[in-house]
């Protein structure tokens, strides 16, 4: 089946064309605009997708060598996501469903993520354990099957994506932050500073990082005037911070659920200390999707919309924006 994926959640413009589980194209556009701003501004975003999603669908029915009439279904993000921008989405996706008279399907921005994983490994079996780490989710999930998934734990407070962002914006860094508190860290001590890392109890499976972000602020206000540590150990630090809440928390969800399988997703999975720090302490199968496909992106949508129509799944045309779905 060839079926078109369009993704708007945020602030990537992103279509893809899959078929039979084959990607052939896979077209994103961040929206650098934002980095002004320190953050993601909704009404901005929505008026950069809607300016540019119909060069992006263009772009990817021409990359993957189709024509716009071989198009057999759509699939596109529901949720969760900005209302606004998920509408021009959702809009654009409906329009083409109603005019080539096709199928349209909406998806869940979250198991999206998690099946991104199967983009880069065909051969990976159920069940396991997902740890999904973006911009606006942490949370460790038992995945058993699709359709069949329970949340072992989450975040209380701040994603570990958020971390990154608030993290970066406190040291003057960039946006997206995880990406340039890596790049700041590259060479730093990793140790140099020793930032909580809130295991909240022996048992807990879920995750607490703003008293991490708030500590970060603190320690600026108090130490850098008088310049006694180096940005690149202060971001180390505070990257292996965040990374050591997140080892701590799978670690304990793989001896909880004795699996030997687990897959990584969404942005944060991007970061190379994280990739390495799991690698080296987890003795078990460990899967990371290619980076190209663990920031947002159209092929994990147009894989995973192709997935559940071959199981007979699609919507009615008058589905509407969920900015709170959730996955179960
Ligand atoms: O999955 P994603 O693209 O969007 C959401 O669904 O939220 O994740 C975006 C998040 C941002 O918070 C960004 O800072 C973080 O992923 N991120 C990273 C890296 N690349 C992106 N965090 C740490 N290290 C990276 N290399
Ligand atoms: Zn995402």
């Amino acid at each position: 089946m060839i079926v078109l994926g369009i993704e708007t959640s945020c602030d990537e413009t992103a279509a893809s064309i899959c078929s039979n589980r084959k990607i052939l194209s896979n077209i994103v556009s961040s929206q650098y605009i934002h980095s002004n701003y320190g953050g993601v501004i909704p009404e901005i975003a929505s008026r950069e997708h809607e300016k540019y999603l119909n060069l992006i669908v263009k772009s990817a029915i021409n990359e993957s060598g189709l024509k716009l009439s071989n198009l057999e279904a759509i699939a596109v993000t529901q949720g969760p996501g900005l209302a606004g921008t998920l509408l021009t989405g959702i809009s654009f996706a409906k329009g083409l469903s109603l005019g080539l008279n096709i199928p349209i399907i909406a998806i869940n921005h979250l198991e999206a993520h998690i099946f991104a994983n199967f983009l880069t490994e065909s051969n990976l079996r159920f069940p396991f354990v997902c740890l999904l780490v973006s911009g606006g989710h942490t949370q460790l999930w038992h995945v058993k099957n699709i359709n069949d998934y329970s949340l072992l734990g989450e975040t209380l407070d701040d994603a570990a994506g958020e971390a990154f962002d608030k993290g970066a914006r406190i040291l003057d860094l960039g946006y997206p932050g995880g990406p340039e508190i890596e790049k700041a860290g590259r060479n730093g001590n990793p140790k140099a500073i020793n930032f909580p890392r809130s295991p909240l109890g022996n048992n807990s499976l879920d995750f607490s990082f703003s008293g991490l972000k708030t500590s970060l602020l603190y320690f600026m206000e108090k130490n850098y005037k008088n310049g006694s540590f180096p940005i690149k150990d202060i971001a180390s630090s505070y990257q292996e911070a965040i990374i050591d809440n997140l080892f701590i928390k799978l670690k304990r969800a793989v001896e909880l659920t004795k699996t030997d399988r687990c897959v990584i997703a969404g942005g944060v999975a991007a970061n190379t200390r994280l990739r390495t720090k799991l690698k080296n302490n987890l003795n078990i199968d460990l899967y990371f999707p290619n980076l190209r496909y663990c920031t947002d992106n159209a092929a994990m949508i147009s894989f995973l919309g192709e997935m559940k129509l071959s199981e007979d799944i699609n919507s009615e045309l008058n589905f509407s924006v969920e900015p709170n779905l959730a996955l179960i």
